[in-house]
């Protein structure tokens, strides 16, 4: 009996010992400890003994399970290893890897962030709000004439429940209004809807940045300080800027702001229809009728309000003749504009 269990040993070592993989293994396994192997019937054999001799005789058979157990699972891990080496043959860490191209702003984000830098080094704070808005945010508060033609369907996009897509980044204005007491200083830049039809400086879909400042004593300087500093730091030190009169209801006196042309300096250009000046966005001073509607005193506070373009500033930074361009998202042109071309 102790001979035919070492021969068992050795007949297994050898066999495990040539196992290739995971079957050879599981083969092994079965033959040497499942239900039909000579090991189990040697258990089966207890019966035939003597009490007394039992339990030494069961001992050995466990060793030499034991014994078969590891030399199972040695081999197993053993596999296992060669397996990783040869994987790790294969791998080349020479070969050139395949490239992931990165992606990257779009030019109407890079701008708008810019935009935000330069005020914020101004001293001005960021203010959101909904791009689907009430009218009375819309045109009530700003002051806009029930019959104003603005308000048409024709040139405003209606949605249900009396809301609309804003036609402006300026209730922006009245919702910090209503929240906050002044002094105020904020800019709120984001997309705005009109129902135009593209064109080469058209948009239904389009972005401004608002500009609102409410304290005392401000004044018309304020506004041509903050456009001019604007203008310098976002287009050179050489950019001049102006204000003309024109005419929004919310803003008295209302102003239309221009910088000098960054194509020409100012000669006369294509960019800007050889007049030596863009135009920029509307301004003004906050008419004391918006103050009124949302209970500020206009007798102690003014303010200045402006609405830059910023599809009209991308278009000049990135020299984009044509606005389509910045909402076809064509691969290519981006990535011209990031200068990955
Ligand atoms: N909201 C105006 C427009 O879209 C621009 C503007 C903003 C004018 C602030 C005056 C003050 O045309």
């Amino acid at each position: 009996m102790q001979e035919q269990l070492e021969l068992l040993i050795k007949e297994a070592e050898q066999e495990i010992d040539n196992c290739s993989g995971v079957n050879d293994i599981l083969n092994a396994k079965a033959k040497y400890l499942g239900k039909k192997s000579m090991l189990n019937g040697f258990y089966g054999k207890m019966k035939e003994l003597d009490a007394e001799q039992r339990p030494a005789f069961g001992d050995q058979l466990n060793s030499v399970r034991k014994q078969i157990e590891t030399l199972l699972s040695a081999r197993s891990k053993a596999i296992q290893e060669s397996n990783w080496e040869k994987s790790r043959v294969d791998f080349d860490p020479s070969m050139p890897g395949i490239s992931l191209r990165r992606g990257g702003y779009h030019p109407l984000s890079i701008i708008r962030r810019q935009i935000d830098e330069v005020f914020i080094s101004l001293g001005f704070e960021i203010a959101e709000a909904n791009e689907i808005e009430d009218e009375f945010h819309n045109f009530d508060a700003l002051n806009t004439p029930k019959d104003h033609p603005s308000r048409n369907l024709a040139d405003t996009f209606y949605v249900d429940g009396g809301m609309l897509l804003r036609t402006q980044t300026s209730p922006v204005q009245i919702r910090v209004m209503e929240k906050h007491k002044p002094p105020i200083r904020i800019i709120s830049p984001g997309r705005c809807y009109r129902n135009d039809k593209p064109d080469p400086s058209h948009s239904p879909v389009f972005h401004q940045v608002e500009a609102l400042v409410v304290d005392k004593g401000i004044s018309m300087a304020d506004l041509q300080d903050t456009l001019q500093n604007f203008a310098s730091i976002m287009f050179g030190s050489k950019v001049k800027s102006r204000i003309r009169p024109h005419f929004f209801p919310f803003t008295e006196p209302s102003a239309e702001m221009d910088i000098s042309c960054v194509s020409c300096g100012g000669k006369g250009c294509r960019v800007c229809k050889q007049s030596g000046w863009l135009e920029m966005g509307g301004a003004g001073m906050v008419d004391p009728a918006v103050f009124d509607i949302l209970n500020i005193d206009s007798e102690i506070y003014t303010g200045f309000a402006f609405g830059l373009g910023i599809e009209r500033i991308a278009m000049l930074k990135y020299n984009i003749p044509d606005m389509r361009i910045l909402f076809e998202n064509d691969l290519r042109m981006l990535r011209q504009f990031r200068g990955e071309l």
